[in-house]
């Protein structure tokens, strides 16, 4: 069975996104064009490598990117404790990053990121993401620019996953019930 076939409703079409990266892409170039450091561009494995390489496509300025992977979720449930697995290649001493994710729940993830990223010698962090679930929000966490909110639901496509597997889709939708199982 095709992936497409399991989902139960699309919350964003891939036009969708297309055009909020382009609004987020003008505000972030508005933002930073202005800075003399170079901006750093830092996405979180694996799921804003979609989201990354479309955002790209509207800063209108010289960009760096680099990866870090680090844990977060065994199917829709958030793990305690967040351990780095990829970190970043080279030093980020004086830069100006932009942390980049696809979905922000408890905020855990970006918390634990942001602190590395201030201890590594960055200078400011600031966080853009596809999506923000501010209801499940634990840690004292906010995104700087955010695509859309969404609701309490576990989300795939896009670059977001269920057990790994939807992350091509290219748009953002909700899993039929018995996906889940
Ligand atoms: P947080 O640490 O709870 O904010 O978790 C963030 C990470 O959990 C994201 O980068 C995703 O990998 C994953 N995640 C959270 N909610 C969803 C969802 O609805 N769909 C897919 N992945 C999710």
């Amino acid at each position: 069975m095709w992936e497409k076939d399991d989902i139960k409703k699309v919350l964003y079409t891939n036009e969708d996104i297309v055009n909020r990266c382009k609004e987020l892409g003008k505000e972030i170039t508005e933002d930073y064009n202005k800075e003399d450091n170079p901006l750093l561009l830092v996405a979180l494995l694996r799921g804003s490598v979609p989201f990354l390489s479309e955002l790209l496509k509207h800063i209108d300025m010289d960009v760096q990117y680099d990866f870090m992977d680090v844990t977060s979720y065994v199917g829709t449930e958030s793990q305690g404790d967040i351990k780095i697995l990829k970190d970043l290649d080279g030093s980020i001493q004086g830069y100006d990053i932009l942390l980049v994710e696809d979905i922000v729940d408890t905020g855990k993830t970006i918390e634990t990121v942001v602190e590395t990223l201030f201890h590594k010698g960055a200078k400011t962090v600031r966080i853009v993401t596809l999506l923000d679930k501010p209801s499940r929000r634990v840690a004292n966490v906010k995104a700087d620019y955010i695509g859309f909110e969404v609701g309490n639901e576990f989300v795939v496509g896009f670059g977001m996953d269920f057990d790994q597997k939807y992350r091509g889709l290219p748009y953002i939708g909700v899993l039929k019930d018995e996906c889940y199982k």
